[in-house]
């Protein structure tokens, strides 16, 4: 593909945006190509995701070059850009991989975005995240409910409106970034990642994260139905008999990675 770069080594994927000339900013042809990829995930025995960007940074967010233009757009071709936007959100936040961010640089506007829809987030400590868009006279629209979901609404109410940029510190304490390491040391803390999830069962973590889409911000009583459903399907699995027959035997179950 022409702005993404896709290599699969075993079970992980490790999928970089390419157009680092532009500090990885996406343009239609990386919102098509991202989005066809995290719609026909996961293939050939995949279990990991590592989404990366090539060159100086991970992602300097939408391309202004390309939003620019859409001043001769009409508002109906405006509307099923967004909406191309959109579904590339949804589709990487929906994917039944783990998806892991490694972001270096920053990641800004739509690239603390995609920082949102990633699992796992391992940044460089010197990163810069921000949700700039109202310095440019836009709004963090389509990230929206992906950000608020990760920083809460507190934190997105300061960083949407301000604007301001903040540091890979600051993003870890609200949720955005999960773990930090010199930028020489980010591969290292993914490969523990990874070597940590081929540990777990597959179907499990796939249904573990459509159950956290499921049932984030609804009342207990509300889901207890989906809860109670949700793990009464698991322990009768393939994948939950192995691993409870597993343990019980004291060996690995099959899908544990050596
Ligand atoms: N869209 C289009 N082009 C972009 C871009 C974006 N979002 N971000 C950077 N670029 C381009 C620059 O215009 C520049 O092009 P040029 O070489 O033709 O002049 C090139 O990428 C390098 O940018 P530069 O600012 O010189 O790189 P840097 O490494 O010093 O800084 C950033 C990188 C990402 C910190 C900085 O480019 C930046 O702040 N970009 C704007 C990010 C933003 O506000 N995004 C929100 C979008 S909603």
């Amino acid at each position: 593909m022409a702005s993404l770069t896709v290599l699969q080594a075993g079970p992980v994927v490790y999928v970089s945006l390419d157009r680092p000339l532009v500090r990885n900013a996406f343009n239609e042809e990386l919102i098509t190509e991202l989005t066809t990829w995290a719609e026909a995930v996961p293939s050939d025995g995949a279990r990991v995701a590592v989404l990366s960007g090539e060159g100086k940074t991970f992602c300097a967010g939408a391309d202004l070059m390309w939003m620019s233009k859409m001043l001769g757009y009409s508002h109906e071709d405006n509307l099923r850009d967004a909406e191309a936007l959109a579904r590339m959100f949804r589709a990487l936040n929906d994917l039944p991989l783990p998806l892991i961010g490694r972001v270096h640089g920053a990641a800004l506007g739509g690239g603390a975005g995609l920082a949102a829809v990633c699992d796992i987030v391992v940044a460089a400590d010197d990163a810069v995240f921000g949700f700039t868009e109202a310095k440019l006279g836009i709004i963090p629209a389509v990230i929206s409910p992906f950000a608020i979901a990760k920083v809460g609404e507190s934190a997105a109410r300061e960083l949407f409106l301000t604007g301001a940029r903040f540091s890979a510190k600051r993003a870890r304490r609200i949720g955005l970034v999960h773990a930090t390491a010199a930028e020489n040391d980010l591969d290292a803390v993914i490969d523990a990642y990874v070597r940590e999830l081929l540990t777990s069962a597959p179907g499990a973590i796939a249904g573990a994260k459509a159950l956290i889409a499921e049932v984030s911000g609804r009342k207990p009583a509300d889901v207890a139905t989906i809860t109670a459903r949700a793990i009464a399907q698991r322990r009768v699995s393939a994948e939950g008999q192995e691993g409870m027959r597993a343990f019980l035997e004291k060996r690995r179950p099959g899908w544990h990675a050596d």
